[in-house]
C-alpha cells in the first residue's frame, strides 16, 4: 500500500491506561484523540521490558530504548542489560579502560564514581556502581569518591536517602585501614550536570565546579545537605541543588591530578556534555573550566560512536545496524525530522541508533526549535505549536516523503508530578495533533501516531491504605497506541507486538520492501 509522505508522531509519554484516576491523558479534553480513536484503526503495542530490549518484563520503557526500537525495528540489548552482562561475567575490569583508570589513580590517587544515584535502570543502577567500588578496593586503589546525582525522576520524587544510605552502608563495610569510600559531593539531576542535548550548558558547569572543584555549599555529609535542602526549599529530589561534602571546611573529595574518573550512567544523552568536558581540550569552549585537572576519564558506555563521547569507555555499546533512516536513504526517501531541544536528539540520535550524524546529508533534514529553559510545570504546551508549524509547513511541501515528529508534553510536564499540568500538556498535544492531521489531509498522505512509552497516564503512586496520593514522576509499564489516520487497513492485535514492529509499518506505507532484518510490519 502505497501512500506519501507517511508522517509519523511520537506522543512522548503518553500511554495507555485502564485507571482514570491520575491519569492525565484520560483526563485531558482531547476531542483529536477521541475520534481518531473512534473513527481510525488502531492497536496497542508494548514499549517497556524485554520487548524494548530491557533486562526484565518488570522494567519501564524510556525513551532511548523506546526511539532506538522504532528507529531500528529490532530489539536490541540495550545498555541496562549489557553492563549486567558485563559485570556479570567478570569482562568489564578486563577492559582496557578499566585496567587503565586502575594503574592510573593507583598509587596514592583517588578514583572518583559520578552518576545517578538509584535503581531506575534508566539511565545507571546502584547495583553497577557497588560492584565497581567493590572491584576498586580489589584492585588495590585506596580512596574512592562518589559524586551523587539524586534521581526523583525515574524512582519514586523523595527516594534519595534510600539510595544514599544504600551505598554509605555499602561503603562503609568495605572500609578499613587500606580503602576508604565516601560521598563526596551530589546535587539533584535537573540542577547539575546531567543537561541533554545542549538545552542548558550550565547545569554541567554548576556540576564541574562542584564536582571537580568542590566550590558549592558545604555539608557534613550528604544526607544533611538532602534534608537541609527539603526544608528550606520544599523541593523534590531531581530538584535539589548541589552540594559538596566537607571536613573542617575543606571538600572530602576534589578531583585531583593524578586521579581517575568514572561515568557510571550507560545512558548517552545526559552523559555526554559532562564527558566532552573530561575529555574536551583547550578548545573546549561550552564553559570555563578553571583549571583541567590531568585524569583519566571513561564512561560506563560509548555514548556517542561517531563522535567517540568519551573515548576511553568500560561496556561496548549496542551496535545498533540496518536503521529505518538508513534503509529509506538507500531507496531515495526524503526524510524530515522536527522535536523542540528536549526531545531533539530523541528523533535524531536514538532514533537512528545513538548516532548524530547523517546518513545522506542531501535526503535528510533536521529541526530543533529551541526549548524554554523553565520549569515546565509552568508551560505545559512547551513547544508544541511552533512543532505542529514546522512540521505542517513540512507536510505540505510536498519536499518529504518521511516526517516524524516527537510531542514532549506527556513527558516532561509527566515527569514534574503535577497532574494539572499534565492534562494541560497533553491538550496541547491533542491540539498539535489536530493541525497535524489537516495538513496530512490536504496532501492525501497517512499519518501514523504512536508512544515511545508511558508516563502521563499514571500521575501518582500506588495508592497506600490510609495515606493521601502521591505524586508519581517516572515512566509507567503501560502499552502505547498505534494509531493510523487517513488509510484504510486493518491491523494486527496480537499481545506481543511492540514499538519495534513500527519501521516495517511505516516502511509498507512507503510502498518500499522492509529490511529482512525487521520485525514484522503491522499491517494484516
Ligand atoms: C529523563 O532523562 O528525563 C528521564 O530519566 C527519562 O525520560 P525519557 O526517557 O522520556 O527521556
Ligand atoms: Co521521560
Amino acid at each position: 500500500m502505497e501512500k506519501r509522505p507517511v508522517v509519523l508522531v511520537v506522543m512522548d509519554g503518553m500511554g495507555l491506561a485502564e485507571t482514570h484516576l491520575g491519569n492525565a491523558v484520560q483526563q485531558a479534553h482531547k476531542p483529536t484523540l477521541d475520534f481518531l480513536y473512534a473513527s481510525c484503526p488502531h492497536t496497542r503495542l508494548r514499549a517497556h521490558g524485554l520487548a524494548v530490549g530491557l533486562p526484565t518484563d518488570g522494567d519501564m520503557g524510556n525513551s532511548e530504548v523506546g526511539h532506538n526500537a522504532i528507529g531500528c525495528g529490532q530489539i536490541y540489548s540495550q545498555g541496562a542489560k549489557l553492563v549486567n552482562e558485563n559485570i556479570d561475567s567478570g569482562e568489564i575490569f578486563n577492559s582496557k579502560a578499566w585496567r587503565e583508570l586502575v594503574d592510573f589513580c593507583k598509587d596514592g590517587h583517588k578514583m572518583h564514581f559520578i552518576g545517578l544515584l538509584s535503581d531506575g535502570n534508566v539511565h545507571s543502577h546502584i547495583n553497577h556502581l557497588k560492584a565497581l567500588i567493590k572491584q576498586a578496593k580489589a584492585e588495590g586503589i585506596h580512596e574512592v569518591r562518589v559524586h551523587a546525582l539524586l534521581d526523583g525522576r525515574d524512582v519514586p520524587d523523595t527516594s534519595a536517602l534510600t539510595y544514599v544510605d544504600d551505598i554509605e552502608n555499602f561503603m562503609g563495610e568495605l572500609n578499613d585501614d587500606t580503602f576508604h569510600a565516601c560521598i563526596a559531593s551530589g546535587g539533584g539531576r535537573m540542577q547539575i550536570t546531567m543537561d541533554r542535548y545542549e538545552a542548558d550548558w550550565s547545569m554541567v558547569e554548576k556540576g564541574w565546579r562542584i564536582h571537580v572543584q568542590g566550590e558549592g555549599r558545604q555539608f557534613a555529609s550528604a544526607t544533611e545537605a538532602i534534608e537541609t535542602y527539603r526544608k528550606e526549599l520544599g523541593v523534590i529530589d531531581q530538584d535539589l541543588p548541589g552540594f559538596v561534602v566537607a571536613k573542617d571546611g575543606q571538600p572530602v573529595g576534589t578531583i585531583d591530578d593524578g586521579d581517575s574518573v568514572i561515568l557510571f550512567n550507560f545512558r548517552g544523552d545526559r552523559a555526554q556534555e559532562i564527558s566532552r568536558a573530561f575529555d574536551g581540550d583547550a578548545s573546549f569552549d561550552k564553559f570555563d573550566r578553571v583549571k583541567v585537572p590531568n585524569v583519566k576519564f571513561a564512561g560506563m558506555l560509548q555514548y556517542d560512536a561517531d563522535l567517540q563521547i568519551p573515548k576511553m569507555y568500560l561496556t561496548e555499546p549496542p551496535k545498533i545496524k540496518y536503521t529505518l533512516t538508513e534503509e529509506l536513504c538507500k531507496h531515495g526517501i526524503r526524510e524530515y525530522a522536527i522535536s523542540e531541544t528536549q526531545k531533539y536528539g530523541h528523533v535524531t540520535y536514538f532514533w537512528n541508533g545513538n548516532r548524530s550524524e547523517k546518513f545522506d546529508e542531501n535526503l535528510e533534514t533536521y529541526v530543533e526549535i529551541k526549548s524554554d529553559v523553565v520549569p515546565f510545570e509552568q508551560r505545559p504546551w512547551m513547544k508544541s505549536a511552533e512543532i505542529t508549524d514546522e512540521l505542517c509547513a513540512a507536510i505540505e511541501s510536498g519536499k518529504y516523503d518521511f516526517l516524524r515528529t516527537n510531542y514532549p508534553n506527556g513527558d516532561m510536564v509527566g515527569h514534574t508530578g503535577s497532574l494539572t499540568s499534565t492534562i494541560i500538556g497533553v491538550e496541547s498535544v491533542d491540539l498539535g495533533l489536530q493541525r497535524v492531521m489537516e495538513s496530512v489531509k490536504k496532501v492525501n498522505g497517512v499519518l501514523l501516531i504512536t508512544a515511545d512509552h508511558g508516563n502521563a497516564d499514571e500521575m501518582y503512586q500506588a495508592p497506600k491504605e490510609g495515606q493521601p496520593l502521591k505524586a508519581k514522576t517516572s515512566h509507567t509499564l503501560n502499552r502505547v497506541p498505534f494509531i493510523v489516520y487517513n488509510a484504510k487497513c486493518k491491523l494486527k492485535t496480537d499481545d506481543n507486538l511492540g514499538l519495534s514492529n513500527i519501521a516495517a509499518t511505516v516502511a509498507d506505507f512507503l510502498g518500499i520492501e522492509p529490511n529482512e532484518h525487521w520485525n514484522e510490519s503491522l499491517l494484516k
